[in-house]
C-alpha cells in the first residue's frame, strides 16, 4: 500500500488515495520517494495533450531511496539513493545499439504495463516511473544512482529538467564559449537551459517569457538580457547580438509559435533546439527560399540527447562545484494534494519549478 495522487481518466481531477504496490519483481526495485517535480509534461498527460493509459500515477521526475529489490537486481540494493530515469533504454533496440538510448524504442514500454492496484482495478505508471506516490517501483534500468554530495531531495530535477536543459545545451547544440542564445519558455526545463549556457559561458544570453514576473528568476540562473513575448522580433535580437542575430535558440515551450520565433531569432546558420513538446494540430510554416537563404538548423532534442547514467556524475560535480544551483529552480515546495495549485500556476506561467517533498 502506498499513497498516491492518481489520475482516473484524462481530464479528471487528481485523488490522493492509496493504492497496492506489489513487492518488486525480478528486475525490478521498490523506492521510496524523497522528492518529485511537477514537469510541464504531466500537465500535458494529465489533459490529454501527450497519450497515457489510465488511470495512471504521474510524476516523472523524482529521487529516493530503494527499500527492496527484486529478484536478479544487481546495480542497486536497499539503502541506496537513486534518482528516477523515466526513459529506461533496453540496451538492445537499433538506437540503443548505436549509441542514442535517449531515443530507445522500447523506452516507453512500461508505460503501458499495469504496475499497481486500486480495488483490484490496474493501475498504470506514468513514464514508466510514477513518482507522485511516496513510494514506487520501477525496473532497475529506470534508477541512476545517486552521486555523492547531492541533496536527496532537490537532486529529483537531476531526473528530468536539469538533465534535459543541460543536455540541449552541451549534446544537442554543443553550444561553445563566446557564443549568443535566446531561451524561450522559463519554466524548470527553461531555467535548466539557462544554466547549462552559463556554464558553457554562453553570452548574451536572452531570455524570453510572457510573464515579466519571470525576469528576476531568469537572471539568477544566468540570463544576461530579457524579453517579454511580445518584444520577442528579429530586430530586438539583432540589437542584443551586435547585429546578427542569435547564434542559438533554445524552445522550451511547447508551441509551433515559439519554433517560429526561435527560429527567426537565429543568425544566418544559426542553430534552433526544439526541447517543449507540442501537439500535432499545431503547425507552422517555412517557405522555400528562406530555408535556403538563412541556411539555419532547426533540430530537436530529447531527455538532453544524454545518458543519464553517464550524465549524472557529471552533472553532481557542477553541483558540488556551484556551477549548477538546483535549488535556484525550485520556487515552491508542495504536498501530494497540492500538485493541482502547481498545475494551476504553470498553467499561469507563474514560479519555477514545484517540488513535491515528501
Ligand atoms: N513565449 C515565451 N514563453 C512562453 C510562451 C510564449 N509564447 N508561452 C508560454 N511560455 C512560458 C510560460 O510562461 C512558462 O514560463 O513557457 C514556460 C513553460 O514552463 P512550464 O510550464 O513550467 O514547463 P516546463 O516544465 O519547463 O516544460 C517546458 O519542455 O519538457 C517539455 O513538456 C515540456 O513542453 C514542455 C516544455
Ligand atoms: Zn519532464
Amino acid at each position: 500500500m502506498t499513497r498516491a495522487a492518481l489520475l482516473p481518466a484524462v481530464g479528471a481531477e487528481l485523488e490522493i488515495t492509496d493504492i497496492d504496490l506489489p513487492d518488486p519483481g525480478p528486475g525490478q526495485v521498490r523506492v521510496k520517494l524523497a522528492a518529485a517535480g511537477v514537469c510541464h509534461s504531466d500537465l500535458s498527460l494529465a489533459n490529454g495533450t501527450l497519450r497515457a493509459a489510465t488511470p495512471v500515477v504521474l510524476g516523472h521526475e523524482g529521487a529516493g531511496t530503494v527499500v527492496s529489490v527484486g529478484e536478479g537486481v544487481t546495480a542497486v540494493s536497499p539503502g541506496a539513493t537513486v534518482v528516477l530515469n523515466w526513459a529506461p533504454a533496453c540496451g538492445s533496440c537499433h538506437l540503443c545499439g548505436k549509441g542514442e538510448p535517449w531515443l530507445c524504442e522500447n523506452a516507453f514500454a512500461g508505460s503501458v504495463q499495469p504496475y499497481a492496484t486500486r480495488a483490484g482495478a490496474p493501475v498504470f505508471p506514468g513514464l514508466s516511473v510514477a513518482a507522485f506516490a511516496e513510494e514506487t517501483v520501477v525496473s532497475e534500468r529506470a534508477l541512476v544512482p545517486l552521486p555523492d554530495g547531492v541533496p536527496l531531495t532537490s537532486a529529483a530535477l537531476l531526473g528530468c529538467a536539469v538533465l534535459t536543459g543541460y543536455g540541449a545545451v552541451h549534446h544537442a547544440a554543443r553550444v561553445r564559449a563566446g557564443e549568443s542564445a535566446v531561451v524561450l519558455g522559463l519554466g524548470g526545463v527553461g531555467l535548466a537551459v539557462l544554466q547549462g549556457l552559463r556554464i558553457a559561458g554562453a553570452g548574451p544570453v536572452i531570455a524570453v517569457d510572457v510573464t515579466p514576473e519571470k525576469e528576476a528568476l531568469a537572471r539568477s540562473c544566468g540570463a544576461t538580457d530579457f524579453l517579454v513575448a511580445d518584444e520577442l522580433t528579429p530586430k530586438a535580437v539583432r540589437k542584443l547580438t551586435s547585429g546578427q542575430g542569435a547564434d542559438h535558440a533554445f524552445e522550451c515551450v511547447g508551441r509551433a509559435a515559439t519554433i517560429r520565433a526561435a527560429w527567426d531569432s537565429t543568425r544566418r546558420g544559426g542553430r534552433t533546439t526544439v526541447v517543449g513538446v507540442g501537439r500535432k494540430e499545431d503547425t507552422f510554416a517555412l517557405n522555400a527560399l528562406e530555408v535556403f537563404h538563412f541556411a539555419r538548423t532547426l533540430s530537436a532534442c530529447v531527455y538532453g540527447n544524454a545518458d543519464p547514467a553517464r550524465e549524472l556524475p557529471l552533472l553532481a560535480d557542477h553541483v558540488r562545484a556551484g556551477r549548477l544551483d538546483l535549488d535556484a529552480l525550485i520556487t515552491d515546495r508542495i504536498t501530494l494534494d497540492e500538485i493541482p495549485d502547481a498545475f494551476t500556476r504553470m498553467q499561469s506561467g507563474k514560479g519555477g519549478r514545484s517540488l513535491v517533498v515528501f
